[in-house]
């Protein structure tokens, strides 16, 4: 956890004026409505529990997915490793052929918070890892500024190899890596979702909707119903600061759900 005092400096990063943190002790209800929403259904294995859908509430007990959260540690580590494994050597689409690595995800396998970007650029594919650039120094501040280290939360993207070009995700590239992002988001039982950016949040909420009527609410994501929340690509704060108080207004929901007991 982020110290208390550094609050300030985290929103200085950001960009945001630091009058506006007299807010953030005492985060403003999520305004808007509530949704559901679900990953667009991907082909379970056979045999595999099908978490993914959309407008029907399932218990989370009935949806459990071997390896998450309640299973012994070691087949929780078991289950991560064969994940990672079968991402590392995926040759499902052609994306497969340009890319130096997969970019898995990174952080911690028991966070409350998952976020999720859009697909690794250059300097992800160089290093295996995503939100390393840039825009990854962004949204360390970000979290900062909700007192979260990037190794409280587990980062993850919709694509897990670089599209050529930085291009726009394909949706046969996105429908094909789904059900690897669904895996990990099976393992990790996250409370809250955070999506970055208009790809990201039209795809797991198969919306065409502009990203200003996403932003600023909170929906329930697949089976679990795990309040999933939008927010600006830190990309696109880096062009256009003046975005940064709405993005620090859906932080703020973040934090809030991440407060509220389960
Ligand atoms: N943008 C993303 O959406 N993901 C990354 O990992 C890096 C940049």
């Amino acid at each position: 956890m982020t110290r208390p005092g550094m609050r300030e400096q985290y929103l200085e990063a950001m960009g945001i004026p630091v009058w506006v943190q007299r807010d953030a002790a005492d985060p403003e209800p999520a305004t808007g409505d509530v949704q559901l929403a679900g990953v667009p259904d991907p082909e379970p294995a056979d045999g595999e529990a099908r978490l993914v859908d959309a407008g029907r509430t399932v218990s989370r007990e009935a949806v459990r997915t071997p390896g998450a959260p309640g299973t012994p540690a070691h087949q929780r580590a078991v289950d991560w490793s064969e994940l990672q494994e079968e991402v590392r050597t995926c040759m499902k689409c052609a994306l497969h052929q340009g890319r130096t690595q997969t970019v898995f995800g990174v952080g911690s396998r028991t966070a409350d918070l998952l976020i999720i970007g859009e697909a690794p650029g250059a300097e992800e594919d160089r290093r295996g890892e995503p939100f390393v650039g840039r825009a990854g120094q962004l949204l360390n501040a970000m979290l900062g500024a909700i007192h979260l280290d990037r190794e409280d939360v587990y980062i993850a993207n919709i694509l897990k190899c670089r599209p050529p070009n930085n291009r726009d995700p394909k949706s046969d590239e996105a429908a094909t890596c789904t059900p690897y992002l669904q895996r990990q988001i099976d393992l990790l039982q996250p409370r809250v979702i955070m999506a970055l950016g208009r790809i990201a949040a039209q795809w797991l909420l198969q919306s065409d909707a502009p990203i200003g009527r996403m932003r600023g609410r909170t929906f329930e994501f697949g089976a679990g119903a795990t309040p999933l929340v939008v927010s600006y690509h830190p990309a696109y704060l880096l062009r256009s600061p003046l975005a940064k108080s709405r993005s620090w207004e859906d932080l703020k929901i973040v934090k809030r759900l991440l407060r509220t007991p389960e």
